[in-house]
């Protein structure tokens, strides 16, 4: 695992059109649900494609100090073996690094009874509470204390029963939370409103060949026969459906032709959808997606919605794309509550764009220059380097340490592009 550094800034040289291939890496969100589930049994779990990115790094961390051995592999992989967790309180250092180290309670809860954890951390981009997580458990027979900040979660001493568990959101961490949990409780839980995020759909599967029983998977009801253990297992990491959606949109809005390798086909269609509605072309090619520019941009109106809505995480790059359309585009958010900062940003590199309350409206195109900015979370951050690269100008992007949370190998995969770049 690798040092991560806060800060950080790049130097982007702007006006570049972007052609060529981008490899996709492996999946944020579904990698770090993946190695929580390692907690639920002491054989070796074996991920594979987990990208180099410092939030992998962070949880990593995390379950090292919780008693997992935690290994990278050559080759993009990463060995878990949690034979000899003994600590079951997370250190709070770590568990405020990233949103998804609270998915260490459930598995924890499950195996050995007993978790304790400070609130997660993870961008500020509105209120995360963590209530469905906490919910779920109680409703399989766990207590949930507070020491002092920390939430202390007790499962009874025969273990957890399976229930009807209603999530009041479909949170997309505290299903899987849920669902791990799940796979060792009593009986069948059945949880009601569950999250159908493609991340969601995968972890699901790896918690299968380790021996679970989940079905209903991609559905907004799923099913959980418990069992008594489970076993090691290998499962790939699935392409980020997020990176793609951060490249298919740098193509369109630079005029470019990108060639998305090992894109995440089957789980696109809202950006494919919106993409084309701008007027650009986007067709599968070599095995992933291939994203070209169509002529002036149109404006588009959206709505970032739970999936298979358009995502959340890529509505501030998308923003970024309608400064350069034409005429007028109006974005509501529906998932986060506080995912306009990136606004600021933009309008300092001269976008028209203005937000209230949870909705933005972009006039375009705009012309835009390079100036100092800051990354403020990491798709806030995808959104101000997008701008960048068609800006006139150098712009100076501070605190880009948020974009090594998500992005992995960004620098190369820029360069390898022709954006001229340099990190200080
Ligand atoms: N919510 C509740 N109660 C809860 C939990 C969530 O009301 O107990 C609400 C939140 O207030 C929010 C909404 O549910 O309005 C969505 O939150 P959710 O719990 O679904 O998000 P998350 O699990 O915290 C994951 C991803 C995010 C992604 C969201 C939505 C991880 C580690 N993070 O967060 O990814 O935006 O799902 O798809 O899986 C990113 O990658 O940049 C990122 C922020």
């Amino acid at each position: 695992m690798t040092t991560r550094v806060r800060g950080g800034k790049y130097v982007v040289q702007g006006g570049v059109t972007l052609r060529g291939a981008v490899n996709i890496s492996g999946a944020k969100n579904h990698a770090l649900a993946a190695m929580c589930a390692a907690l639920l049994t002491d054989e070796d779990v074996i991920l594979t494609n987990v990208p180099y990115i410092s939030d992998v790094d962070s949880l990593g961390e995390l379950l090292v100090s919780l008693g997992v051995v935690v290994d990278r592999l050559p080759g993009g992989s990463v060995r878990l073996n949690a034979s000899r967790v003994n600590v079951f309180e997370a250190p709070t250092e770590l568990i405020s690094e990233n949103r998804a180290s609270f998915q260490v309670m459930g598995p924890l809860l499950a195996r050995h009874g007993f978790a304790s954890s400070a609130p997660p951390g993870g961008d500020v981009i509105g209120q995360r509470p963590i209530d469905v997580h906490l919910a779920g458990f109680e409703a399989m027979g766990a207590t949930i204390t507070r020491d002092g900040e920390r939430f202390v979660s007790r499962a009874p001493q025969a273990g957890l029963t399976g229930t009807r568990v209603f999530m009041d959101y479909p949170s997309v961490s505290g299903t899987q939370n849920v669902m791990m949990a799940a796979t060792l409780a009593h009986g069948r839980t059945t949880i009601v409103n569950a999250a159908t995020e493609p991340e969601v759909q995968e972890l699901a599967v790896l918690l299968n060949a380790m021996g679970a029983r989940i079905t209903g998977i991609g559905s907004q009801m799923l099913e959980v026969e418990g069992v008594s253990r489970l076993h090691g297992a290998t499962g790939r990491v699935m392409p980020d459906r997020i990176e793609t959606g951060t490249w298919a949109i740098a193509a369109v809005m630079t005029g470019g032709d990108l060639v998305l390798r090992d894109a995440p086909l089957g789980v696109l269609d809202a950006l494919v959808h919106k993409l084309r509605a701008t007027g650009a072309h986007v067709e599968e090619s070599e095995g992933g997606l291939r994203v070209t520019a169509g002529g002036p941009i149109r404006a588009v109106s959206f709505q970032a919605l739970p999936y298979p809505g358009l995502a959340t995480d890529l509505h501030a790059p998308f923003a970024a794309l309608l400064t350069q359309a034409n005429g007028v585009s109006i974005i509501h958010e529906r998932v986060f509550d506080n995912r306009m900062l990136y606004v600021s940003e933009l309008r300092k590199m001269g976008a028209e764009i203005v937000s209230t309350g949870s909705s933005a409206i972009v006039s375009g195109p705009t012309l835009l220059h390079g100036t100092r900015v800051r990354a403020l979370d990491v798709r806030a951050g995808a959104a101000v380097l997008l701008a960048a690269i068609v800006a006139q100008g150098t712009t100076i992007i501070d605190d880009v340490y948020h974009l090594d949370r998500g992005y992995e190998h960004l620098d190369e995969k820029l360069r390898a592009l022709g954006v001229e770049l340099e990190r200080l």
